[in-house]
C-alpha cells in the first residue's frame, strides 16, 4: 500500500463484502427540508454536490484522487457516458473493490500517492476531484502541483477536506488523527490550504464550509457524546463538528492564466 497504513479501511471491507456499506466513504451532506433522508441518501447528495460544482462536459476527462470504493465516480458514470475516467489510491484494496462490475466509459486506476498522479503528462484532464481525502496526503503541494498540471485550460478541479479550529479539543484532535491516519497536517487552516493550492498554479475561484450540513450524519454512526473524551475516533469527530471546531471546506479551483503565472 505504498508504505501507508490506512487501517480504518480494514473494517470497511468486511462491512463493504456483508454490503453493509455503500460505495461512498464520506459524510453525507443533508438538506433542513428534506425529510427522512437517510445517510446513504445523504452520501449521495454529497457526491452530487460536488459533481455539481465540477461542470463536467460530454467527453470530458475525469480525475478522482483519493478515489475511496469509487462511488463518486460511478455516480458519474451513470449519468453521463462518453467520458474517460481515472481513479487514484494509494490502497490497492481499494481499487480492486471500485473497478468491479460495468462501468460506461473507460476507466484507468493508477496506483499510486495524490502527487504523482500526473507524473511526465501535462494538460490531459478537464476535471480533477478530490472529495474528503486531502487530510491524508502527505504531499499536499505536491498534489496541487499535479493538478494544475493534469489540467487542461479551462479545466476545473473541486477538493474537500476536514480542517481544524485553533479551538479544536488536542485530546478529540488526537484520537480522530490516530484513528482516521493518516492525518499529517491537523494544524492546517483554510488561509494555508488556499495558499498552497495558489503558489501551485491554481485559482481559487469558491469556498464553502459544508460542515453544518455534514452533522446529522453522525446520528448514523455513533451515539451522542458523552461529556470526556473518549477513544472512539468517531465520537470525537462527531464532538468536534457539534462544537464548531471542525469544518469541511469544499473548493473550487481552476488553473492560472499562464502568462500571468509566469508572470
Ligand atoms: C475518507 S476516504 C474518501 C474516499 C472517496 N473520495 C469517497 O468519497 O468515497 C479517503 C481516501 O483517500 C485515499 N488516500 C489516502 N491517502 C492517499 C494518498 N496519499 N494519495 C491518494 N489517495 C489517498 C484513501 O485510500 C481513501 O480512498
Amino acid at each position: 500500500m505504498l508504505g501507508i497504513d490506512l487501517s480504518y479501511f480494514d473494517g470497511l471491507f468486511e462491512a463493504r463484502r456483508l454490503g453493509l456499506v455503500s460505495d461512498h466513504v464520506h459524510l453525507g451532506l443533508f438538506a433542513d427540508a428534506v425529510q427522512g433522508q437517510t445517510l446513504a441518501m445523504a452520501q449521495d447528495e454529497m457526491s452530487m454536490h460536488h459533481l455539481r460544482h465540477l461542470e463536467v462536459s460530454e467527453g470530458g476527462h475525469v480525475v478522482d484522487v483519493g478515489c475511496g470504493f469509487g462511488g463518486t465516480l460511478r455516480r458519474l458514470d451513470q449519468q453521463s457516458g462518453g467520458l474517460s475516467l481515472t481513479g487514484v489510491n494509494v490502497d490497492p484494496r481499494q481499487i480492486e473493490i471500485a473497478r468491479r462490475g460495468i462501468w460506461r466509459s473507460p476507466v484507468d486506476w493508477l496506483l499510486c500517492d495524490a502527487a504523482a498522479f500526473s507524473n511526465n503528462r501535462q494538460r490531459w484532464a478537464d476535471a480533477i476531484l478530490s472529495l474528503e481525502a486531502m487530510f491524508h496526503f502527505p504531499d499536499l503541494a505536491g498534489f496541487f502541483a499535479a493538478s494544475a498540471q493534469a489540467l487542461r485550460r479551462g479545466g476545473r478541479m473541486v477538493a474537500s477536506t476536514i480542517l481544524f479550529g485553533s479551538g479544536a479539543e488536542p485530546a478529540s484532535v488526537a484520537v480522530v488523527c490516530a484513528g482516521f491516519g493518516p492525518w499529517p497536517r491537523p494544524d492546517l487552516g483554510l488561509t494555508e490550504l488556499c495558499g498552497v493550492a495558489e503558489s501551485a498554479g491554481l485559482d481559487v475561484l469558491h469556498v464553502e464550509d459544508l460542515a453544518p450540513r455534514c452533522l446529522q450524519s453522525f446520528d448514523w454512526m455513533c451515539p451522542h457524546c458523552p461529556e470526556k473524551v473518549t477513544d472512539n475516533p468517531v465520537t470525537e469527530l462527531r464532538r468536534l463538528f457539534e462544537s464548531g471546531a471542525a469544518s469541511y471546506p469544499l473548493l473550487v479551483l481552476a488553473p492560472q492564466d499562464q502568462e500571468r503565472a509566469t508572470a
